[in-house]
């Protein structure tokens, strides 16, 4: 039997009715039989402090171990001024610490950035990927996935209902799992 991998998926809108929450969810829906997707939550962890190494809020060893746990590391983001959302940075920076500790280390990752701006999040998308290279993270260039217009994209319950953008989905998940199965620490 071939494996599957582990992927925690990171969103980086704290908001209910956040688009990009549903975009993850439509992401896991479509994902390949070689794929366990599921969510690590960001929000409601305290900002990082390196005061608190020692003695780190039970919300940070939670996010740290699940993190480690995982394969693989997909994000979902929407675009803050340009760059990526701060509770997203957060647990960027939650998981690069203690010094040596970095959980992010060696796990494929692939970034999808959705809004309702004709972008689609370029700009988070790419700022993202900057901090993943220096937290040693393989991201998958191709294909890029910047979701402008993704207002437009579900129903009022929550499904996608755009065809394309479901094709080029299931594209996109099919080829992080082909990334994945490259680039996976044994
Ligand atoms: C935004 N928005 C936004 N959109 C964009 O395309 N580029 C940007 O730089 C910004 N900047 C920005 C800053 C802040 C503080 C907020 C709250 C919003 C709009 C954003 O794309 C929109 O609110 C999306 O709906 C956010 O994604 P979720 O929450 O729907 O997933």
């Amino acid at each position: 039997m071939s494996k599957v991998y582990d992927v925690a998926v990171l969103v980086g809108s704290l908001r209910k009715d956040s688009i990009n929450r549903k975009v993850a969810n439509s992401l896991m829906e479509i994902a390949p039989s070689s794929l366990k997707p599921g969510i690590v939550e960001i929000g409601g962890m305290p900002l990082y402090n390196q005061d608190e190494d020692g003695n780190p809020p039970a919300a940070w060893t939670r996010f740290r171990a699940a993190i480690k746990a995982a394969d693989a590391v997909l994000f979902v983001t929407p675009e803050h001024n340009r760059s990526v959302p701060a509770a997203m940075k957060n647990a960027l920076d939650v998981g690069s610490r203690p010094y040596g500790q970095n959980v992010w280390n060696g796990k494929p990752a692939a970034i999808v950035s959705a809004s309702p701006g004709a972008i689609g999040g370029f700009g988070a998308n790419h700022h993202l990927r900057q901090s993943l290279v220096f937290l040693n993270m393989p991201a998958m260039p191709q294909p890029e996935a910047y979701l402008g217009g993704a207002d437009k994209l579900f129903d009022a319950g929550g499904k996608l209902i755009n065809d394309g953008t479901r094709k080029f989905l299931q594209q996109f998940m099919q080829s992080f799992s082909d990334w994945i199965t490259a680039n996976v620490k044994s």
